[in-house]
């Protein structure tokens, strides 16, 4: 079964379109250096802001035709083939594949509400898809809405990236309760917490050091830590020109932590265990 990683927690801007394109993007390099025979791996933005799809192919004015809203609104015969069509490759290399978000997925989610089925439109034509990818990455928008059950349902390992500060650390184990919620009330067993990645950590502030420290200590949370990423200016410069971290500067402290953290999800992948 392909792993679907979903970044998702409801609080903005703590960098979970920058950790699920860099690590869509980590995947396949590191897939690729291993000789695997498939390294392709598939980003689906669900967060009509589009920021990943912006990032990773250059535009943001998908639509009707030719994006994840496409999907939504296709019959369900028809989804995966739509879903499939839909698909476009990265700018920033051939083996990433986006499925790109679009402006109008937000009229998308007051449409859907009424809808049968609609929090499986997006885990079902996927279901079909995904055994072409080595691995599907799912961005979601800052809340707990629809679109981001869709994307928690369309997964099997959540990511939570989180600030090392402390209302951010007390929204955690709101996320963690949304998505034991998802696997127990809407019967997806295979959705499992598969990390939390402390992000913007900066070891000089003596608070980000204090709240790290009591993660690592808390008997549920501590045994969740899969990675530490530094705050560091060059994902911000990436950013801004639209490239990875690793290609804006594979040696910056960003790229040396997320490197370690896809080694850590490759081998998960690789052995197929937690
Ligand atoms: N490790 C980091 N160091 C410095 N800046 C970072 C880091 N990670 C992310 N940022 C910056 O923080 C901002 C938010 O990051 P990002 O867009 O990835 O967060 P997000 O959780 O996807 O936000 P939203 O909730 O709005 O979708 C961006 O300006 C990004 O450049
Ligand atoms: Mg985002």
């Amino acid at each position: 079964m392909t792993r679907v990683f979903v970044l998702t927690n409801h609080k903005g801007g703590v960098g979970k379109s920058t950790s699920a394109t860099n690590i869509a993007l980590g995947i396949t390099g590191v897939l690729r250096r291993a000789g695997a025979s498939n390294s392709r791996v598939l980003l689906i933005d669900t967060d009509s802001q589009g920021h990943a799809t912006l990032v990773t192919t250059g535009r943001n004015d998908f639509g009707t035709d030719d994006s994840l809203y496409t999907v939504l609104a296709a019959d369900r015969q028809n989804a995966a083939q739509t879903l499939a069509n839909c698909i476009i490759q990265s700018t920033w290399d051939a083996d990433l594949h986006v499925l790109p978000a679009s402006p109008m997925l937000e009229g998308a989610e007051r449409e859907l509400m009424r809808v049968a089925g609609a929090p499986y439109r997006l885990a079902d034509p996927l279901s079909r898809i995904a055994g072409h990818y080595a691995a599907v990455v799912i961005d979601t928008r800052p809340s707990f809405s629809l679109m981001t059950e869709m994307g928690l349902i369309a997964a099997t390992d959540a990511i939570v990236p989180v600030e090392p500060r402390y209302l951010e650390t007390v929204g955690l184990m709101s996320v963690i309760g949304k998505i034991n919620d998802i696997r127990e009330g809407w019967r997806h067993p295979h959705l499992r917490i598969s990390g939390i990645l402390v992000t913007k950590m900066d070891k000089r502030v003596r608070g980000h050091n204090h709240l790290l420290d009591e993660l690592k200590a808390h008997s549920v949370l501590g045994k969740l830590l899969i990675g530490v990423i530094p705050a560091n200016e060059a994902v911000s410069y990436a950013h801004h020109n639209h490239l990875s971290v690793f290609n804006y500067d594979p040696k910056a402290p960003a790229s040396r932590a997320y490197a370690q953290l896809v080694g850590t999800l490759v081998r998960r992948i690789s052995k197929g265990g937690a």
